[in-house]
């Protein structure tokens, strides 16, 4: 069905608002002109973020279901649990936390403070795990739901980044047809997106809803998970899906689902040079902070393919600015 049909429930002021880096490009060059799309400022719940967009389309789901405590899964700092408790206190529900140690990083504040303690201060309870890193279904959070039950709660399981979820692609199907609106209100034509990707729906939605636009566009995915193929076969696997849901009536191409690899480094959450050098350009040429997790990444593979001419010159690359900088707090030595 079309997208407008699903419950969506209200979680953001408004459309997140896009502006140019006009320093960025200036100091980049190439002919190409860049722009942001903020997701970390759309929103009053606990410094906002891509899940908030992405679980205004759950929440619906959770109240039909009658749902008491929500339960979701990440690492220390992930901004994906964050969010959930924020939206569990706005809605007067309990949240449990599976917290694995997805990163082995050696600030020694790194299970206390940044989004962590943020949960925390939101009533969340957090359950600490030894669990490594892996984008799938875990155990622990099969466990956790259990649990809930046991105790005689209702729990409603909300997988990591909402990206297993069913409806998990929708919020950023609609972040699609949004961009469409601002382009029209900006005139402007926004012919390249870079998107950090790790565990997919966000990526996956943005292909969805574009897909069902006229004008073509490419829509590139930076790899931050370093489990490539994982990453890879979950954004095409939820793409094709959130196309499904909202009708699109044509099979997703190959040519569409476009994952590229050479910023994350080897393992998901440890920054790298490039990582930390777009964090600190990013903050002295425009005063706007991204994360060490995600977004220092993302950036990362956006100034290289402006520099080495992947994005041609005449291009307007919207960057998608999706949160994260709390968890900067549990990163201060890769800034030493
Ligand atoms: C700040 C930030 N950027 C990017 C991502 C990647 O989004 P997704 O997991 O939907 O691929 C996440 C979450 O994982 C995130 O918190």
């Amino acid at each position: 069905m079309p997208l407008t049909d699903f419950d969506r429930y209200p979680l953001t002021f408004g459309p997140s608002p896009v502006h140019p880096l006009d320093r960025l490009t200036a100091h980049l060059g190439g002919g190409v002109r860049i722009w942001a799309k903020r997701e970390d400022c759309k929103s009053g719940l606990a410094f906002g973020g891509n899940k908030t967009r992405k679980l205004e389309y759950i929440v619906p789901d959770v109240l039909a279901k009658g749902a008491d405590t929500l339960v979701s899964i990440g690492g220390y700092q992930s901004n994906h649990t964050r969010q959930v408790a924020a939206v569990a206190a706005k809605l007067g529900l309990k949240a449990v936390l599976v917290q694995e140690k997805w990163v082995d990083w050696p600030d020694s504040v790194n299970d206390k403070v940044g989004n962590i303690l943020l949960s925390r201060i939101m009533g969340a309870e957090v359950r600490l795990d030894p669990a490594g890193f892996d984008i799938g279904i875990r155990s622990s959070w099969e466990k956790a739901i259990r649990e809930v039950e046991a105790a005689g709660g209702k729990p409603y399981p909300i997988p990591a980044g909402a990206s297993e979820h069913p409806l998990g692609g929708l919020g950023f199907a609609n972040w699609a047809y949004e961009v469409e609106r601002q382009e029209a209100e900006l005139g402007v034509f926004f012919d390249t997106i870079v998107v950090c990707t790790v565990t997919g729906s966000t990526h996956a939605g943005m292909i969805a809803g574009f897909a069902g636009q006229d004008r073509p566009r490419r829509v590139i995915g930076i790899d931050a998970s370093a489990t490539l193929d994982k990453t890879r076969d979950q954004v095409a696997r939820i793409a094709r899906h959130t196309a499904d849901l909202i009708g699109l009536d044509r099979d997703l191409r190959d040519d569409e689902i476009v994952v590229l690899e050479g910023w994350a480094g080897d393992l998901y959450g440890i920054p790298v040079a490039s990582t930390v050098g777009a964090i600190r350009l990013l903050g002295e040429l425009e005063g706007v902070i991204i994360d060490p997790v995600y977004e220092g990444k993302s950036m990362a593979g956006l100034i290289d393919l402006v520099c080495d001419g992947t994005i041609p010159a005449g291009s307007n690359v919207l960057y998608a600015h999706l949160g994260g900088q709390p968890a900067v707090n549990a990163y201060s030595g890769a800034f030493g």
